[in-house]
């Protein structure tokens, strides 16, 4: 039951959908028809916009040729840049703190690696639920300075194996530690940390704090400069919707311009001396110093027609509010219609990503059922469906509809039909 009191029926999601401002926006998107796409957390699909943008700079290269890295429009050279500015009102950073450049595991490299000072503080906070990627590029960063990762990592658990507590995280921040780098949501169970507390005791005990906001940017606001986060990184082929692969995001806070990363190429050399080609590096004094090789214009572009999305629907505020209302509808649903199922997703809308884990011991299977009833989820091991009703281009009735599949899987015992789990790509 949500606040109003009002029970998640197929009425109820249609009157929703009728006073939703941003219905509209679901007819810019290529959602495969007679699919409930719910996987927009793993790859958003197409727009309009992002296909428009891709077809704009395919056509550029096709008329100018090399002559696009100065006269296309807007210009190939400074793309990472300009996309930087239009990204930065979405994560609350200045224009120079936000870049787009490599992958966001890349990315966890060279912010890991630039400002990971053992000096500082020998370890680093994470925690025991992050996405592997983080893990395998932070102790690679550790061992790269002769540094034990099994002793350097400090390794925040889980009580309830689904969620992290704030206040453990807090408790493991000490003046041993030099950097805490943790998500701003859980990738699994969809739990958003408190950027703020967590960064603030970083600060306190003399430590940089670090997000992977993989899980949030595009659908949940952040005030990373004003909170004082020292560097973030994040990806655009989830809520952004720029395409499987896109180019990757990271914010660095301007106190920190003028460092030298890690991971040095020419792509993070200050604009105006990048064609002197000198043997030194000249860092840009912005966050494009971390900007490592030649930008991959095509798998940027996508990203510039997405952002109009964003701005139309009135920034990731207006998103954010939907999101929070399709995600406590859709937990109210399994409430009332899957009592065999758990919610994993901590109900608390300031602790709610974007997306709902639905615990079940048949997860794999079930999943699989749904995929085939053209329901797009995901599993995620040991027991979750991950549904993520994101809401630039689902609905209220889309999410009912999808309960209710799932439903009639569970009464008909249709995922018995499936093989059970041996690997592979879920
Ligand atoms: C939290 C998080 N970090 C990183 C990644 C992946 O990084 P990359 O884009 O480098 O593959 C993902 C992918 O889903 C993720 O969920």
């Amino acid at each position: 039951m949500n606040d109003e009191g009002d029970t998640p029926t197929l009425d109820r999601a249609r009157e929703m959908d009728a006073a939703d401002p941003l219905s509209d926006l679901r007819d810019r998107f290529h959602v495969p028809e007679g699919e409930l796409y719910m996987d927009g957390n793993s790859l958003g699909p197409l727009s309009v916009d992002a296909e428009a943008a891709l077809d704009h700079v395919v056509g550029e290269w096709r008329e100018l040729g090399i002559h696009g890295w100065t006269d296309a429009d807007p210009d190939w050279f400074t793309y990472g840049e300009r996309l930087g500015d239009r990204l930065a009102p979405l994560v609350g950073a200045g224009p120079e703190e936000v870049v787009v450049a490599n992958s966001t595991t890349v990315n966890i490299h060279t912010l890991v690696g630039t400002f990971y000072d053992p000096e500082r503080g020998e370890k680093i906070v994470v925690d025991a639920l992050d996405f592997p990627t983080d893990h395998y590029a932070i102790r690679a960063q550790l061992r790269q300075r002769g540094v034990d990762p099994d002793e350097a990592l400090r390794v925040v658990e889980s009580r309830d194996g689904r969620t992290i507590e704030t206040e453990d995280v807090l408790a493991a921040i000490d003046d041993d530690v030099g950097m805490v780098f943790l998500p701003s949501v859980l990738y699994r169970s969809g739990q958003l940390f408190d950027i703020e507390a967590i960064t603030d005791a970083a600060h306190d005990a003399g430590a940089l704090a670090g997000f992977d906001l993989a899980h949030s940017v595009g659908v949940i606001p952040h005030e990373l400069s004003a909170i004082g986060v020292d560097f973030a990184v994040w990806c655009h082929y989830k809520y952004l919707n720029a395409g499987p692969g896109a180019i990757a995001g990271l914010y660095v806070n301007e106190r920190h311009f003028g460092v030298s990363p890690s991971l040095a190429g020419w792509w993070g050399n200050d604009k105006e001396t990048q064609f002197d080609m000198a043997l030194t590096y000249d860092p840009a004094h912005s966050a494009g110093a971390f900007q490592i090789g030649t930008i991959p214009i095509l798998a940027a572009a996508p990203l510039d027609g997405t952002l109009d999305v964003v701005e139309d629907a009135g920034g990731v505020a207006a998103l954010r509010e939907k999101s929070l209302a399709l995600t406590e509808f859709l937990i109210d649903l399994v409430d009332e219609r899957l009592p065999e199922c758990e919610v994993g997703t901590p109900r608390d809308p300031a602790a709610r990503g974007g997306h709902v884990a639905i615990e079940h011991p048949e997860a794999y299977r079930l999943s699989l059922a749904l995929k085939e009833r053209g329901v797009v989820v995901d599993f995620r091991p040991p027991n979750v469906v991950r549904v993520a009703p994101a809401p630039a281009y689902v609905g209220f009735e889309d999410v009912f509809r999808a309960v209710e599949h799932l439903r009639e899987i569970l009464d008909g015992k249709e995922y018995e039909q499936f093989e059970t789990r041996s690997g592979g790509v879920t």
